[in-house]
């Protein structure tokens, strides 16, 4: 089989048993790829891990497959999904009027944590888009998922692989604790490198508009096409769900701002502290810090796994506190208030 043929790296000296180690790896991962895709083809659900989040991916050509992944989430109809794509020049293939600042974009930031919302080819379902005449492409940037989509002739719908309205999962066991038995598998690529959705961006009479924050800071983008607005909505718009007001949110209820202060209004709670550098003197029943060095990738990475940590301490409260307004603190910050609901 072909995944017997793949060649280690000559560059690197090899001592026998690292060798034999490595090539094991490499077959373990490409067979569990190739399940993945016979499930894929077989109109199944496989969760996938991505840079972002892991997704919930279904062949976003077949309307009975895509159907799944609403029913596995409990996801409104009306929420629609992005679709991944093996790279680059597929958006050609899929997607209609491209802007150039689109295509700028899409040549500089994939693989990566950017989904760009264009108009939609004849090819993509109804089901996949909401109804509305646009949709959203992506090409992660995961090694087995790129070579999963590059194995496959159609491209991935995927949500998060979350249930609906829930915090997204950063580890293929955070899939497993709340979709187990209702997909056919979760094909595990580690703890995902950047811990947050993907930035995404439209284009309003062609120019282009951050509709959701993410792992791609506006800064990068603005970097590649020049100045860029933010249209992100807080009242709850029905056809863009990431971005209500209430979303990636813990059972838990969480409150957003200054710990210490927040406490005081909340005297004899069971609080847990979501800190962004140190834990401030208080009486915490559980805390977590985000990036003791404060780094705001580390903070990204860590935000969604920690959440998930203290949603399971029994309290009755978390408290989370602000990071800096710029780069990746600002989607970091979005999370927090949404979560905050
Ligand atoms: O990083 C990510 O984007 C992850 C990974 C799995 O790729 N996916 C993800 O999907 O976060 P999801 O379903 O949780 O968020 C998709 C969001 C929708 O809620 C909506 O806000 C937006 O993408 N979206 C999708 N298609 C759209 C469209 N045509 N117009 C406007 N927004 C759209
Ligand atoms: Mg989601």
């Amino acid at each position: 089989m072909w995944f017997f043929t793949r060649q280690i790296p000559k560059s690197q000296e090899y001592s026998g048993l690292s060798r034999i180690f490595s090539a094991l790896m490499i077959t373990l991962c490409s067979y569990s790829v190739l399940t993945a895709a016979d499930l894929l083809r077989r109109g199944e659900l496989v969760a996938i891990p991505t840079e972002t989040v892991y997704g919930l991916a279904a062949n976003a050509l077949q309307p009975e497959a895509v159907v799944k992944i609403f029913e596995a989430k409990n996801r409104p109809f009306f929420d629609p999904l992005i679709v991944h794509l093996s790279g680059a020049g597929q958006l050609e293939k899929w997607a209609l009027d491209i802007p150039e600042s689109a295509r700028q974009l899409a040549r500089t930031c994939w693989p990566g944590p950017l989904t760009l919302v264009l108009p939609r080819g004849e090819h993509i379902p109804d089901l996949v888009t909401s109804g509305l005449d646009t949709a959203g492409f992506r090409v992660p940037d995961h090694p087995l998922t790129l070579e999963l989509l590059t194995l496959l002739d159609f491209p991935l719908a995927a949500p998060s692989a979350n249930p609906f309205g829930y915090i997204s999962p950063t580890t293929a066991e955070h899939v497993m604790d709340q979709l187990n038995g209702r997909i056919g598998m979760v094909l595990d690529g580690g703890p995902c490198r950047v811990g947050l959705e993907s930035t995404i961006v439209g284009f309003e009479f062609g120019k282009p508009v951050i509709y959701r924050l993410g792992g791609l800071t506006r800064e990068r983008i603005e970097e590649n096409v020049g100045p860029v607005e933010l249209m992100l909505n807080q009242s709850g718009d029905p056809r863009s769900p990431g971005q209500l007001k209430s979303h990636y949110a813990p059972r838990v209820p969480l409150r957003l701002g200054d710990p210490v202060e927040l406490s005081r209004e909340l005297p004899g709670k069971r609080l847990g502290i979501l800190a962004f550098q140190r834990i401030p003197e208080g009486e915490w029943q559980a805390g977590r810090v985000l990036s003791p060095g404060g780094d705001p990738a580390e903070a990204a990475r860590n935000l969604f796994g920690m959440l998930r940590e203290l949603d399971a301490e029994s309290l009755d409260f978390i408290l989370a506190e602000r990071l800096p307004e710029s780069g990746l603190g600002r989607a970091i910050n979005d999370r927090l208030e949404r979560a905050a609901g």
